[in-house]
């Protein structure tokens, strides 16, 4: 599927009670080993991005701070996303996810205290790195077809909001 594909207006994909399925039977442990890797990744760098945002966000009612929130938001379904995957393969996520929660929380707190310009900059920055990670554990693991897709339609959702950033920086 190409990223062009998906519609990144969707801030959070509808999720029914008959999506959630326990994950992983008849895997090899090579396999299971691998997506583990990959989905505490992704949960972590989802950890961090959510607290970037959402410390980033000021009082100001403009059209920056609507735009946090909505990526915020975002984060939060990648998060979700993350998070419901792990626990239906049976993992746990990282325990050392703490420390990007931190990390989020500093490059947001501290981008938010230097101004506009700093906080579309980080945020160009650090997407930069999610889509290349993306990329890389894409290409890497040997997902479940479902997983896969909401890895892809997260991944569009990151292009986005480079787009987005950049789009305000000019
Ligand atoms: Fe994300
Ligand atoms: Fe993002």
């Amino acid at each position: 599927m190409n990223k062009k594909d998906f519609d990144i207006s969707i801030i959070r994909p509808e999720m029914r009670a008959s999506d959630f399925k326990r994950r992983g039977q008849g895997m090899s442990r090579a396999r299971l080993k691998s997506i583990k890797r990959g989905l505490r990744t992704f949960h972590t760098l989802e950890t961090m991005a959510v607290n970037i945002y959402k410390f980033q966000i000021t009082r100001k009612t403009d059209d920056l701070n609507l735009q946090l929130i909505s990526a915020m938001s975002n984060e939060m379904t990648h998060l979700q996303d993350f998070q419901a995957k792990l626990f239906e393969y049976g993992f746990r996520p990282s325990k050392t996810r703490f420390m990007y929660w931190m990390v989020g929380f500093i490059f947001g707190f501290f981008s938010r205290v230097l101004g506009r310009s700093a906080i579309l900059r980080i945020g160009i920055w650090v997407e930069t790195k999610a889509v290349h990670h993306y990329k890389e554990l894409l290409h890497d693991i040997d997902w479940d077809e479902e997983t896969r897709g909401i890895i892809e339609k997260d991944q569009a959702d990151e292009w986005g909001h480079i787009k987005r950033w950049q789009s305000f920086l000019k």
